[in-house]
């Protein structure tokens, strides 16, 4: 028998609250429901193990495979992107989307058409690399009544923050957005050490 490799952790929690690493400086609604405001947030690895006290509100959501990209895309994408935790990256958005019911009416290579060939989400995104370091997380499987479908994460350095603006312009512009029902933009920064 060999030993099981350890595997990376697959679920994560956003908790918002009094504490934490990272310093809440904005939330806002794009469309629907806003999120109740808080102060820090910490993200955590298997939030489950390490439940918060005092927290205002938490988010999770799990990393998965991949659903839309396209091998020479991945080869791309992997060539050119940096991962989470660099130093000079102090700047973050944490920035939950759902989608509604007419995207998941849609069949696979429905979605994938109206994800890149009409929108170009993977070419307008790779343009952003290695600058803008990111981590999508899933919901939908976690159970019936999670509020949003995606917890996405990003970070960046406050010299990118103009450029991260520009990127989240041309995305909510694009074809893909029409299917977005609920996403509320939360902007993060660490505190210098
Ligand atoms: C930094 C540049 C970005 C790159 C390179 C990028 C790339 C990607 C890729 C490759 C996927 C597909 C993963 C798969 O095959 O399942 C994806 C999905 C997604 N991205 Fe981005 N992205 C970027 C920025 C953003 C931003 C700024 C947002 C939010 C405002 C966002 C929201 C999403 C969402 C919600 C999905 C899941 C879509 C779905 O499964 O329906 N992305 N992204």
């Amino acid at each position: 028998m060999t030993a099981a490799t350890p595997s990376l952790p697959r679920l994560f929690g956003f908790i918002a609250g009094s504490e934490g690493p990272w310093r809440i400086e904005t939330i806002a609604a794009v469309v629907g429901e806003p999120v109740p405001g808080a102060a820090r947030l910490h993200v955590v690895a298997d939030p489950l193990a390490q439940l918060p006290v005092n927290a205002s509100w938490s988010l999770r959501g799990i990393t998965s495979n991949e659903r839309y990209v396209e091998r020479e895309e991945k080869t791309t994408l992997a060539a050119k992107q940096e991962g989470l935790g660099r130093p000079a990256a102090t700047r973050a958005a944490l920035i939950p989307i759902r989608k509604n019911a007419a995207w998941w009416a849609l069949t696979q290579d429905e979605r994938r058409a109206v994800f890149e060939a009409e929108s170009q989400h993977i070419a307008i995104g790779l343009k952003y690399l290695p600058a803008v370091a990111r981590r999508l997380h899933h919901c939908r499987d976690l159970g019936p009544s999670e509020p949003f479908d995606f917890i996405t994460w990003f970070e960046y350095a406050p010299a990118d923050s103009a450029a991260f603006e520009e990127l989240v312009r041309a995305l909510r512009a694009s074809p893909e957005w029409q299917y977005v029902d609920r996403e509320v933009d939360i902007r993060l920064a660490l505190d210098p050490a």
